[in-house]
């Protein structure tokens, strides 16, 4: 061997031996012809106790390869170097991972004429990979999980992800069926935009930010729902890459505080009118008394008279007003509790005829038109015929004033079996009742009509009478096209439960 060819591989042998990973050179056959230090110290060996061997008798201490992915031909068909990832649990049972890198080294031929393999060790990168993989998957269980809704776009707002509690929300049957449409699918007209614009909005929130706000979103059937959303943007370094909206459904929480609200307002209404209806029993019974001598004396006057007597009239002016004195006092009594029901099974539906016959101006309807929604099958009550017919007679009455005499009067009956309730509607296409006077309508005296057109009492009766009947009466709705009068009765199961009831 010339000079300065030993020169040569003695330099290329130094650089074999100072390469960081353990490294064989081998021949085609697999068969060692070298090792570099890190190799002998990494395995525990030394030159001798290898050369010669083949490379799966030193790794694996077999006399066939039992490696499959071994990429030993494709090294030599394609003259390249390839590399396989390989696990092997050490005597103390830890797991490692190597990577097994094979490089050709080519003759002058061109040809593959030794091969390279280094062993590194990947462990620790391997190792941090799978932590990786276990958080993403376990973060994927929370919001797969999650029964609240998350909803992810990217920032050109195309969704990305949308858990199944979202898919349950907007209505998407699967993850498919939401990904890459656009997030502004999601809500109503304009919304998407309001979003945005206070997500961005430092003010609200702080960057990226948008704190709890109630709006309404879109399902893929365009029904509208009210949620409460959080959202934030997510960065990467400054680069706003994606959106996550949360949702929370705010309908059973609104349904519930309008139940608490009403429910509040009927029990302020009732205190309002045990209160006044003390006052009225109070003042009702103490004009009775004085209310029967007037009448006792000027009857007796009135007897006294003859017929062409001109005091007559003045005598019968004075009995006719004692006598209106009388209705209201018996109203007021009404009102208050201070009547005694008489009750009996009856027909809800018959009811409504029976009122119609009675009303003591039947000119009053003749410009109305009478519609009538009646629950076809009987709808039974046990109530006051009289009291029930006297409510239906001010109701129509009502009606008829806020119509002027013409227009639309619709009577409305049907259960409410979930709630055991016979409910009757009376509805007119009249004036509609001012928003400041709808919390006065029950009180006693309170009119807007003309004086001597109306005392007032009428509602305040109406009230006092479906009380005594274990009811409850409401204005359903009003507007400047009309007003809905609600009643509900006790609904009567069968006829054996009449006796049953407080
Ligand atoms: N259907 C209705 N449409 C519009 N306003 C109504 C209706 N029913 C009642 N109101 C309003 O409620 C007020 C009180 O009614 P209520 O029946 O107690 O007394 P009134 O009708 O004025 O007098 P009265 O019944 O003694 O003749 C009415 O004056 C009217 O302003
Ligand atoms: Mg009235």
């Amino acid at each position: 061997m010339n000079e300065k060819l030993f020169k040569e591989i003695d330099w290329r042998m130094k650089v074999f031996d100072s390469l960081s990973y353990p490294t064989l050179i081998m021949t085609l056959d697999k068969i060692i012809v070298s090792g570099n230090q890190v190799f002998f110290d990494k395995f525990e060996t030394t030159l001798e106790d290898i050369v010669g061997k083949t490379c799966y008798e030193v790794f694996y201490n077999a006399k066939q390869c039992p490696n499959e992915k071994c990429p030993w031909s494709r090294v030599i068909a394609e003259r390249k170097g390839q590399s396989i990832l390989h696990s092997v649990t050490t005597k103390t049972r830890r797991k490692l991972w190597e990577d097994r890198v094979f490089s050709p080294i080519l003759g002058d031929d061109g040809e593959v004429a030794y091969i390279l393999e280094s062993v590194r060790d990947v462990t620790r990168v391997k190792n941090l990979e799978i932590a990786l993989k276990e958080t993403e998957a376990f973060l994927e269980k929370i919001i797969t999980g999650s029964p609240i809704a998350i909803v992810v776009a990217d920032r050109y707002g195309n969704i990305l992800l949308m858990n199944p509690a979202a898919q349950e929300l907007f209505g998407y049957s699967s993850v498919e069926a939401a990904i890459n449409i656009s997030a502004a699918n999601l809500y109503p007209e304009g919304v998407a935009a309001e979003i945005q614009e206070r997500l961005k909005d430092e003010k609200i929130g702080g960057k990226g930010k948008l704190p709890s706000m109630n709006t309404t979103i879109q399902k893929s059937d365009g029904e509208e729902i009210p949620v409460e959303i959080t959202a934030s943007i997510i960065y990467e370094d400054e680069e706003e890459i994606a959106v996550v909206g949360i949702y929370t459904d705010l309908r059973e929480k609104q349904a519930v505080e309008k139940k608490l609200k009403d429910t509040r307002a009927r029990l302020a209404q009732s205190e309002k009118m045990a209160s006044i209806g003390q006052l009225a029993a109070g003042v009702a019974h103490e004009i009775n008394n004085p209310l029967t001598g007037i009448l006792f004396y000027a009857e007796m006057k009135q007897a006294e008279l003859t017929a062409d007597d001109p005091e007559r009239a003045e005598v019968a002016a004075v009995i006719e007003d004692v006598n209106r004195c009388r209705d209201i006092v018996k109203n007021l009594l009404a009102y208050s509790r201070q009547s005694n029901p008489t009750k009996e099974i009856i027909q809800l539906n018959e009811i409504i005829d029976q009122s119609l016959t009675l009303i003591r101006d039947p000119k009053a309807l003749m410009n109305i038109e009478i519609i009538k929604e009646i629950y076809t099958d009987k709808i039974l009550v046990h109530v006051d015929r009289n009291q029930i017919c006297r409510v239906v007679i001010n109701l129509v009455m009502n009606a008829v004033s806020s119509m002027e005499g013409s227009g639309t009067l619709t009577f409305r009956t049907y259960r409410d079996t979930a709630r055991q309730k016979a409910v009757l509607e009376i509805e007119d296409s009249g004036c509609g009742i001012s928003k400041e006077h709808l919390p006065r309508i029950f009180d006693p005296f309170f009119t807007t009509k003309k004086l001597g057109e109306g005392t007032g009492l009428g509602l305040s009766t109406v009230y006092g009478l479906i009380r005594e009947n274990k009811g409850l009466i409401e204005v359903k709705q009003t507007s400047e096209k009309g007003t809905t009068f609600r009643v509900e009765l006790p609904l009567l199961q069968s006829i054996e439960s009449a006796g049953q009831e407080p």
